[in-house]
C-alpha cells in the first residue's frame, strides 16, 4: 500500500470514538478509505498488536456497521501504530525514514491534537519526503482565541497550501444537515415561501443531555459558545438561510454561507440582554479538570437577526447546552398565521437522534364541526433499521470527501473567521454589561432566563411533540 492515513493523536478519544469506527465502517462498506494503510501515532508504549486489542472494544462499542472478528481482523491488518513523541521536530526523521522503508508517498494527515501543536506538526513534516503534497485534516478548535488561530493558520500555510487543508465541522457530514439544501430548494412548498414575508421565526437547537464527561480541561477553556455556536450552529444557520448556490453543492455554497454571517446584525444595535444569555449547569465547577471558580458557558440561547433582504424581521434563536433534559437537534421553522385564530403552520428538521421531518398544519376536526385542530405529519427517516444501517456516519463522510478532495463539505477559513469574531463580541457584551452565568439544573431545559428572552417577544421554545 503506498498511501497512508496517518493519525497524530492515536490514542485519544477522538480517535478511539469516532475516527477507528469510521475507519472500521469503511473497511466493510469497501469505501476509498480501504486503499489507505492506517498510521497511529501515539506516544505511549503500544506495540501494533497490542494497541489493535484496545481499538477492537471501541470499535465493537462505536462502530455503525456490525462488528464481526473476521472483519475486524482484516480492517486490523492496515494498522500500524508508530511510537513517537510529535512535539519534537526531531523525531521526525524516524517517521521519514518510516514511510521511505514502507514506500508510501500519498498522504493524508489527521490532527486529532490540540491545537497548539498544529503549526509545529506541520512544520516538521516538512521534512518528511512527499508529504508537503498530502492533505491534512484538523479539528476544531482551531486555535484557543481568534488571533492564536490566524497564527496557526500563516504556519500551517506556509506548508500546505488551502487546497490541502481540511477542517471538520462533524456537523457538515450529518444526513439531515446535507438535507437541509434539498428540503429547502427541491420543494416549492417550501422554496417560495422560504422569507421573513412567511416566516415568522427560526429555530435551531442543540441540547444535549451528557455534561463534559472526561474533556472538562478542553471544554472549560471553550464553552458553549465556542465549542457549539460558532461552529456547528453557524453552519446550520447559514445552511438555513443562504441564497440558493449557483452550483448547488460546491465552492459557491460557502460564499453564500458566508454571507448571510456577514449579514448578522452588528453586536450592540440590540440591548445584549434581549440577545444573549449564557448559562452553567450546576456542579460544572466540581468536574474533573475544570476550575472551582470557572466562569464558563456550559449553555447559551440567542436572538439573532440577519438584516439582509429575505431575512430582515425574523429573528433566529439558537440554543445549545449540555446536561439538559434530552439530546435533540432540529430546525425549527415557524410560519407566520393567516388569523390570530389558528395555530402556526410548523416545519422541524430533526437531526439527531432521530432524522426526519415534521409537518404540522391546520386541518378541520374530524365530524360535523368547523373547528380547527392541527395535523402532524412525522416522517422519521432513521426510524427503521435498514435505513439507520445504510446512512454513513458524519466521520465516514467526511474521510471519503477529504480522499476525493471534496472541499465544500470542510468548512472554510473565512467563514470560521467570522463565526469567531461574532461571537466574541456578543461574549465580551455580555461580560461588559455585567450580565451574570445563569444557573441551571441538570436534567432541565436551560436557564428559564432563556424563556423569558423569547416570551418577551410573544415566542417560546419548541420542544419536540
Ligand atoms: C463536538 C463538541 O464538536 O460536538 C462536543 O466539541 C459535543 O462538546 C459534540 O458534545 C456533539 O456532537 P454530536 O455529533 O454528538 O451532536
Amino acid at each position: 500500500m503506498s498511501k497512508a492515513f496517518t493519525i497524530f493523536g492515536g490514542t485519544g478519544d477522538l480517535t478511539f470514538r469516532k475516527l477507528l469506527p469510521a475507519l472500521y465502517n469503511g473497511s466493510v462498506s469497501g469505501a476509498e478509505s480501504m486503499d489507505y494503510q492506517i498510521v497511529i501515532i501515539g506516544r505511549r508504549d503500544y506495540t501494533t498488536e497490542q494497541y489493535c486489542e484496545l481499538a477492537r472494544d471501541w470499535v465493537k462499542k462505536f462502530a455503525r456497521l456490525p462488528y464481526s472478528d473476521s472483519a475486524f481482523t482484516r480492517f486490523a491488518a492496515r494498522i500500524d501504530y508508530y511510537r513517537m513523541d510529535f512535539s519534537d521536530p526531531a523525531a521526525y526523521a524516524g517517521l521519514n525514514q518510516y514511510f521511505t522503508d514502507r514506500g508510501i508517498d500519498e498522504f493524508i494527515f489527521y490532527l486529532a491534537v490540540a491545537p497548539r501543536f498544529f503549526g509545529l506538526i506541520a512544520e516538521s513534516l516538512a521534512g518528511v519526503r512527499g508529504a508537503s503534497r498530502g492533505k491534512v485534516i484538523l479539528e476544531k478548535p482551531f486555535g484557543e482565541t481568534l488571533e492564536a488561530a490566524k497564527e496557526l493558520n500563516r504556519r500551517l500555510e506556509t506548508i500546505f497550501s488551502p487546497e490541502q487543508i481540511y477542517r471538520i465541522d462533524h456537523y457538515l457530514g450529518k444526513e439531515m444537515v446535507r438535507n437541509i439544501e434539498t428540503i429547502r430548494f427541491s420543494n416549492p412548498i417550501f422554496t417560495n415561501l422560504w422569507d421573513a414575508r412567511f416566516i415568522e421565526s427560526v429555530q435551531i437547537s442543540a441540547l444535549e443531555d451528557v455534561g463534559v464527561e472526561s474533556r472538562g480541561g478542553y471544554y472549560d477553556e471553550a464553552g458553549a459558545m465556542k465549542d457549539m455556536v460558532q461552529n456547528h450552529l453557524f453552519q446550520i444557520l447559514s445552511i438555513v438561510a443562504m441564497e440558493r448556490p449557483s452550483d448547488y453543492i460546491g465552492s459557491d455554497m460557502h460564499s453564500e454561507q458566508l454571507k448571510v454571517l456577514r449579514a448578522l446584525r452588528p453586536v450592540g444595535r440590540d440591548p445584549i440582554e434581549d440577545t444573549l444569555v449564557l448559562g452553567q449547569y450546576d456542579g460544572y465547577r466540581t468536574e474533573k479538570l475544570v476550575d472551582p471558580h470557572s466562569q464558563t458557558d456550559t449553555y447559551a440561547a440567542m436572538r439573532l437577526f440577519i438584516d439582509n433582504d429575505r431575512w430582515r424581521g425574523a429573528p433566529f434563536y439558537i440554543r445549545t447546552g449540555k446536561k439538559l433534559g434530552e439530546r435533540e437537534m432540529n430546525v425549527v421553522v415557524t410560519f407566520r398565521r393567516p388569523r390570530p385564530d389558528v395555530a402556526h403552520n410548523v416545519l422541524v428538521i430533526r437531526i439527531q437522534p432521530t432524522e426526519g421531518v415534521y409537518l404540522q398544519f391546520n386541518i378541520q376536526k374530524p365530524g360535523d364541526t368547523t373547528e380547527i385542530t392541527q395535523a402532524k405529519m412525522d416522517f422519521c427517516q432513521s426510524c427503521s433499521l435498514e435505513n439507520r444501517i445504510n446512512t454513513p456516519e458524519a466521520y465516514e463522510r467526511l474521510i471519503g470527501a477529504c480522499i476525493r478532495g471534496e472541499h465544500f463539505w470542510f468548512s472554510q477559513w473565512d467563514q470560521i473567521e467570522t463565526g469567531w469574531e461574532y461571537v466574541a463580541q456578543l461574549r465580551q457584551a455580555y461580560e461588559k454589561a455585567g450580565l451574570p452565568l445563569r444557573n441551571y439544573t441538570g436534567g432541565s431545559y436551560g436557564p428559564s432566563e432563556a424563556d423569558d428572552l423569547l416570551a418577551r417577544f410573544g415566542h417560546s421554545w419548541f420542544n419536540s411533540p
